[in-house]
């Protein structure tokens, strides 16, 4: 069992390093994790891991213990209603607005394995061959370098693609290796994959015209998320449109974001 101290020292490190806040009665959930961190890396119990982090501390087992606490669930075309908001709604009237500059760009904050921003990708390539001669940019990011990894490398398997994903893109954009299904690099180019925290600052992301930062806020607090929140719509452009998961309640969103229903779906447009 993991005692009090022990709960308290690892929930304040990944709070303090990913906003992710685990309260009390998670502690089954940090217990079973931290368990098997501790197998993965040949220690005996959490008791040895607390004692090498608290005394012993580098910033790989940091972002290990981290890592081993996020969730990346995950799956193609989540929810569907955004993505057909963006499909009817969003790009044609963004290709409208920025067709003398012929330039867009999305952004997965919290992307997880890839499958939202693959998502994005086949629906600009299904929808929008308008786009051929644009500069269309997708930056996927998450904290987790894992996922990451997973992400860019494209491979899929069986289970991971029947969910969501319909049998006709699956057989246009992927292919099969053995057990797995990889994707294709028409759809890899479009994406650029990089290691990025919401806690921290957002180098180089900037001027983004839509953001989709879905369920991952909800594993932070009102400060935390209000904080996010007011640094995501900074990196949007005006006019840009921000998607956040359909449970997530939208509290402290700054005032120049306009609530839009498109469908089923709702997202917030940037007003100036
Ligand atoms: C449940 S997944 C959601 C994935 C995807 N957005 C979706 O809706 O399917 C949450 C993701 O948030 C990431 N995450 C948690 N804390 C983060 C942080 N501080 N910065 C960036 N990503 C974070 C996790 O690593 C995880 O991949």
């Amino acid at each position: 069992m993991i005692n009090p101290e022990q709960f308290r020292f690892f929930s304040e490190m990944v709070r303090q390093t990913s906003g992710i806040s685990l309260q009390k009665g998670k502690e089954y959930l940090l217990e079973s994790r931290l368990n098997e961190l501790a197998r993965v890396l040949g220690l005996k119990d959490i008791e040895e891991l607390y004692r090498k982090t608290k005394f012993q501390p580098t910033p790989k087992l940091k972002e290990q213990i981290v890592e081993a606490m996020t969730t990346n669930e995950t799956y193609f075309f989540r929810d569907q209603h955004p993505f057909d908001a963006l499909k009817n709604h969003v790009i044609p009237e963004l290709i409208k607005v920025k067709k003398d500059v012929k330039r867009l760009k999305f952004w997965s904050a919290a992307c997880s394995t890839g499958q939202e921003p693959y998502s994005i990708a086949m629906i600009l390539k299904e929808h929008f061959q308008a786009l051929n001669n644009w500069r269309v940019e997708i930056i996927a990011s998450d904290i987790s370098q894992q996922a990451i990894n997973k992400g860019k490398e494209g491979r899929f398997t069986q289970v991971e693609v029947n969910r969501g994903l319909p049998i006709q893109l699956l057989i246009k954009y992927f292919k099969q290796n053995g057990a797995f299904w990889i994707v294709d690099a028409r759809l890899k180019n479009m994406i650029r994959f990089k290691k990025v925290n919401l806690m921290g600052p957002f180098i180089g992301i900037s001027s983004i015209d839509v953001i989709m930062c879905r369920y991952v806020l909800i594993y932070f607090d009102q400060k935390t998320k209000k904080d996010i929140l007011a640094k995501l719509v900074k990196a949007l452009n005006p006019g840009g449109y921000l998607f956040l998961g359909a449970t997530e309640t939208p509290v402290g969103l700054p005032p120049n974001m306009k609530r839009k229903t498109f469908g089923r779906a709702t997202c917030w447009q940037k007003t100036g």
